[in-house]
């Protein structure tokens, strides 16, 4: 069979990492990159350290309003899909590019199978929950990565192609560890010991491009009294630089930093700061408690299981959680076996069948 994938943000080519492996064993593979990150510490470094081999296409959308991103996604996506024909699109996730590479294969009625399926926040302000709901709606294959994911589609009245596989994020996580060993030297360069710091990440527009919750946040890094590796997102760091704010020598704002230096600084943190998905689900695998600035998070089990705190965007909330939030409990396997990729590249032949 011929599989395309659609990438283009930072995390879809992480999640494409393992898969690509996979797929390649059982059928042909073409990567379509959108373009939707582009500088080299958003996107080409993970295609090196991942070894995954270089985009058929890059599509060189780049930054813009959602509408003219997404369309013009969507115009280039179309014609690409139109030349290669593929039997089946995978999409990853719930960015603009998965939106966009969904519609185009839905409308060419090419089938589409979308892996991490099912997410809700229920908040309908983030772009991502728009993006994720329709995709959802759209697709043929839905592979959830846990059991939540598949009883939020089932009230969606979505039953039809759905499995539970496990997390694709897990799996990468698994397979790249031991390189992190061998390779990240990120802690000696920054000069730091192993839980004597928090990381700390933040990308979601509800905390950048709002100033009262930016400051608040910014705040709390400020009077933490903690040492605070911040690796920053170029949205977060262009908001950043719009407010003014004077970071104290305790708080290292550094530029985006590779997969493998960021799995070193999530492992070795007395506590992880974040709003992203990944990073949340990171945490946990590591077994770092995890101190969300979100009112809800997709990643429900982590919060049940007591190892991720919601705490908002309150300056006060967050410092607390930094004092207080020490979880000791087990932390349930939640997140399948390691095998996500392995069971959707034999999932997919099921197209063929069908
Ligand atoms: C996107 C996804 C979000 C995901 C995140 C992962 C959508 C709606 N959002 O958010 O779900 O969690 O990626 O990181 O798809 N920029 C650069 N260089 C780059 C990329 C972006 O400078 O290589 C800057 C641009 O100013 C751009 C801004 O970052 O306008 C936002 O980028 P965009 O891709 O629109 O959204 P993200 O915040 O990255
Ligand atoms: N990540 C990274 N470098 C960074 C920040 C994040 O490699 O500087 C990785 C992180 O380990 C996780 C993924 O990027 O695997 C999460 O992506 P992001 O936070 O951008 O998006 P989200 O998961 O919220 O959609």
């Amino acid at each position: 069979m011929k599989i395309a994938s659609i990438v283009g943000a930072r995390p879809q080519f992480i999640k494409a990492a393992p898969l690509d492996r996979e797929l390649r064993k059982l059928h042909e593979h073409v990567l379509i990159h959108t373009g939707q990150h582009y500088d080299y510490l958003m996107s080409a470094v993970f295609f090196e350290e991942l070894g995954i081999p270089e985009p058929d296409y890059n599509l060189g959308v780049g930054s813009g309003s959602h509408g003219r991103q997404t369309g013009e996604m969507l115009i280039r996506i179309e014609e690409t899909l139109s030349q290669e024909r593929p039997d089946c699109v995978l999409v990853y996730g719930d960015t603009n590019s998965t939106l966009a590479g969904a519609l185009a294969a839905a409308k060419l009625h090419l089938p589409l199978a979308h892996v991490e399926a099912g997410l809700r926040s229920f908040n309908r302000r983030m772009p991502e929950e728009i993006n994720r709901v329709l995709t959802d709606h759209m697709a043929d294959l839905l592979f959830c990565p846990t059991e939540t994911a598949r009883h939020n589609l089932t009230s969606e009245g979505i039953t039809k192609g759905v499995s539970n596989v496990g997390d694709v994020m897990y799996d990468a996580v698994l397979q790249s560890i031991d390189i992190v060993e061998r390779r990240s030297q990120i802690l000696g360069s920054l000069n730091i010991q192993p839980r004597s710091y928090l990381l700390a990440t933040i990308h979601r527009p509800s905390n950048t491009d709002n100033l009262q919750n930016l400051s608040a946040i910014l705040a709390a890094f400020n009077e933490a009294g903690e040492n605070i590796v911040f690796p920053a997102h170029p949205r977060t760091s262009q908001a950043i630089t719009r407010t003014g704010c004077e970071l104290p020598s305790r708080v290292k704002l550094l530029e985006p930093v590779s997969y493998l230096d960021m799995l070193a600084l999530e492992r070795n943190a007395r506590l992880i700061l974040t709003d992203s998905g990944g990073v949340q689900k990171e945490a946990y695998f590591f077994g770092v408690p995890c101190i969300t600035l979100r009112e809800e998070t997709e990643w429900v089990e982590t919060t049940e299981a007591g190892w991720n705190l919601l705490v908002g965007t309150s300056k006060a909330k967050i410092i607390q959680a930094v004092q207080e939030f020490r979880p000791q409990g087990k932390r349930p396997k939640i997140f399948g076996d390691g095998k996500a990729s392995q069971k959707i590249a034999h999932h997919l032949e099921s197209i063929n069948r069908s």
